[in-house]
């Protein structure tokens, strides 16, 4: 054994339990920074979920997204934010190379938003989407008057429990801001799922703040009647043909999505939105003009309520500034006119198995995406998650992509190693 693996093997991680105690069930989720797991644990049989620190590319110790993600979310304490209970790692052995992996453990969450609207047999009524959209900028409020940004709004982002309680989840390019007298601020803008980006970002500001999240959640509102995401080529453009969809699509996908933007919510003009002309990009972005904001007139075929369109064309506001911001959004008519906000529970008790994104069948053309990363991949499972009942299988079989999802899972347990410690 070599200085440094025995200094590894020698390491005490006090508050970090072996996740031997859990017993992994099935695997629920596939992000950019590792896998996500349903797993008991064997003393109190609690169901929680497990994400995994992808350590693979870490050179120097563990990740630095990952440390920002834990230290935010022990700081958040909401009703409306997901739960971190602890960290958990695997004992360094000759079967890991002495690399601990490390596990997020949070309190599990039976569905996420992404998965509920990709099943047309979820239905939502006016008062539940209202609940919905009432938790998520509760949580919204709270983050942001924490001084957090969470920088990746999206429906599977969003979590939903058997009892109809939101969490806001995946904290993972989450980070504090401050107004730091005057001077600027220079955050990446290379933040955000490209759909829910707002136009500050993809014009490259880096002084941003609480609106980028709002524009993803008027993103989110909007597609709890469109049920697919609003903000690509598919909602925009039906009836282009995939030639033409070429032919405009010549220019980065950042270029792609601000066109997107503009034949929504209308040209991006200093008249709309003064002081855009000073942005990083304005320059060199090509900007159409002569585009008139269709944020009402498009949504009002899904989205009857007019409160609920005036809403959504707030908080897609173009400017940042004049974007309402989470708290005015709580005071909107649309929360305080009939039917009242109503409890998500009974609805979601009709449906007994869980739904999650990565489980359901594609909506939104991420099934290239979803295949790339799964190549890259190491997928281990326990060979307990077979269980042919679990429900979270029952949905995985009536799906297309489920069922890759399962062959994939299976030929990962036949080429398990007979180390016992690879289960996790
Ligand atoms: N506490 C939880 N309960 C149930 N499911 C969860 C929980 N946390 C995460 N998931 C599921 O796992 C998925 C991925 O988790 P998360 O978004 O935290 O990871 P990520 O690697 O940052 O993902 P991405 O990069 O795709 O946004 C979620 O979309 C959700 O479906
Ligand atoms: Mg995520």
């Amino acid at each position: 054994m070599g200085g440094r693996e025995k200094l590894y093997e020698d390491l005490h991680f006090p508050y970090c339990d072996d996740v031997v105690k859990y017993e992994k069930l099935d695997k629920i989720g596939q992000g950019t920074f590792g896998e996500v797991f349903r797993a008991r644990n064997r003393k109190t049989r609690k169901i929680v979920a497990l994400k995994k620190v992808l350590m693979e590319n870490e050179k120097e110790g563990f990740p630095i997204t990952a440390l920002r993600e834990i230290k935010i979310l022990q700081q958040l304490k909401h009703d409306n934010i997901v739960k971190l209970n602890e960290i958990c790692r695997t004992k360094p052995s000759a079967c890991n190379k002495f690399r601990s992996t490390f596990y997020l453990v949070f309190d599990f969450c039976e569905h996420d938003l992404a998965g509920l609207l990709s099943n047309y047999n979820v239905k939502f009524s006016l008062g539940e989407i209202k609940k919905v959209m009432q938790q998520l900028l509760e949580g919204l409020y709270y983050i942001h008057s924490s001084k957090i940004l969470h920088r990746d709004m999206k429906a599977a982002n969003v979590l939903i429990t058997k009892s109809g309680v939101l969490k806001l989840a995946d904290f993972g390019l989450a980070r504090a801001f401050s107004h730091r007298n005057g001077q600027p601020n220079r955050y990446t803008n290379r933040v955000v799922t490209l759909w829910y980006r707002p136009p500050e970002l993809l014009l490259g500001e880096r002084n941003y703040g609480p609106a980028i999240d709002v524009w993803g959640a008027g993103c989110i509102m909007a597609e709890m009647w469109t049920r697919t995401p609003i903000m690509q080529d598919k909602f925009i453009q039906p009836s282009k043909s995939k030639e033409v969809m070429n032919l405009i699509f010549q220019g980065s996908t950042e270029q792609h999505q601000l066109n997107l933007i503009s034949q929504l919510c209308g040209s991006i003009t200093p008249d709309v939105w003064p002081g855009v002309e000073n942005l990083p990009f304005f320059s060199s972005m090509e900007l159409a003009r002569n585009h008139k904001r269709k944020v009402k007139e498009r949504l009002k075929t899904y989205v009857r309520d007019p409160y609920a369109c005036d809403l959504i064309d707030k908080m897609l506001a173009l400017d940042p500034s004049k974007r309402i911001d989470s708290d005015t959004a709580l005071n909107h008519d649309f929360f305080w006119s009939d039917p009242l906000p109503c409890d998500l529970g009974k609805m979601l008790s009709h449906h007994q198995h869980s739904m999650f994104e990565f489980l359901a069948p594609p909506r939104r053309g991420r099934q290239q995406q979803q295949q790339q990363v799964q190549q890259g991949s190491n997928v281990t499972t326990a060979s307990g998650s077979a269980a042919a009942t679990s429900a979270l299988q029952q949905q995985q079989q009536s799906s297309r992509r489920g069922a890759q999802q399962r062959s994939s899972a299976s030929a990962s347990v036949a080429s398990m190693s007979s180390c016992p410690e690879r289960i996790f």
